[in-house]
């Protein structure tokens, strides 16, 4: 199993410490095209999770090449790039220039327009160009996730991440939207039950790998992801107020285990799944 972190949660390297008490990083979704994301405000406080509308403020996929990915390859932690675009060619593009890191495909960025292809056209279009681990991280908002699952699986993809962020809105006293774009992406503890519902759906139609995320803040919380089958668990929210989580959500992860007679976290996979626990893959 490993530890990684949700992308767009940590700037590893403002943060390398943090980076490198993960098993891998995963950088912030890369577009073609430098952007400056949305305007302000962007982030937004809510009772129980995060608003956000970034809008996937990023340098461009010529300058993630030439200057931060080889800053990342100097902090010697395994790296996930998470790839995002406007249409299967732009995402195809970008995962042909990349070499020796896991992709992961942004197929479900919930403050901008989406690409207008399926997630299965532009997995399939990525497979073509790469045969780097591949990694479609798909939509909580998926109508049949089994569907969805094995649609991107037919089209090669060696491995499922979900979820990202449900869309929702917070109002200010005056009753208009705190977010300058009016919605944005919920995330933290309220995603955990939509986070263990997609993972549960997407492990009775696959045995791909699958990296579970949502509202992880707990060891408790990640031995329930295996459980319902994640095979991996990435921290995202969690990491804005705690950056020693990794370490914290590992220890309570092991005694969580064992507390439930376990021989350790990867006897409990897929244990919701089947009522019985399976090898981890
Ligand atoms: C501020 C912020 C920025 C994010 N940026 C990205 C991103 O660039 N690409 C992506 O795939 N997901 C992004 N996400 C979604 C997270 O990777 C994750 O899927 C989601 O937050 C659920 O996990 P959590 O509840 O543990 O935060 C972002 C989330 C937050 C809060």
């Amino acid at each position: 199993m490993l530890l990684l972190n949700a992308s767009g949660c940590l700037d590893a390297l403002t943060a390398p410490d943090v980076a490198s008490s993960l098993d891998a990083f995963v950088t912030k979704t890369v577009t073609p095209d430098p952007r400056k994301g949305n305007v302000p405000v962007r982030i937004a406080e809510t009772d129980f999770g995060m608003l956000n509308a970034i809008g996937l403020a990023n340098p461009g996929r010529d300058v993630f090449l030439a200057e931060t990915l080889p800053q990342l390859r100097a902090l010697n932690v395994p790296l996930w790039v998470s790839v995002g675009g406007f249409a299967a060619n732009e995402y195809a593009e970008t995962c042909a220039q990349l070499d020796d890191v896991t992709i992961e495909l942004n197929l479900s960025c919930p403050n901008v327009d989406e690409a207008p292809e399926s997630a299965a056209e532009i997995v399939a279009a990525c497979r073509e160009a790469t045969a780097n681990p591949l990694y479609a991280k798909v939509s909580p908002h998926s109508w049949d996730m089994g569907e969805t699952v094995r649609a991107v699986e037919a089209a090669g993809a060696d491995g499922i991440s979900l979820v990202n962020t449900l869309r929702g809105v917070a109002l200010d006293a005056r009753l208009r939207p705190k977010l300058a774009r009016g919605a944005g992406g919920y995330s933290g503890p309220a995603l955990k039950p939509v986070a263990l519902a997609a993972v549960l759906a997407a492990r009775s139609a696959t045995e791909l790998p699958i990296v579970g995320m949502g509202g992880v803040c707990t060891g408790r919380d990640a031995l329930e992801l295996i459980a319902c089958g994640a095979t991996h668990v990435a921290l995202g929210t969690v990491l804005f107020a705690d950056p020693d989580a990794p370490a914290r959500v590992r220890e309570e992860l092991d005694a969580e285990a064992t507390r439930a007679g376990f021989d350790g976290p990867t006897d409990a996979f897929g244990i919701a799944v089947h009522g019985v626990a399976r090898p981890a893959n």
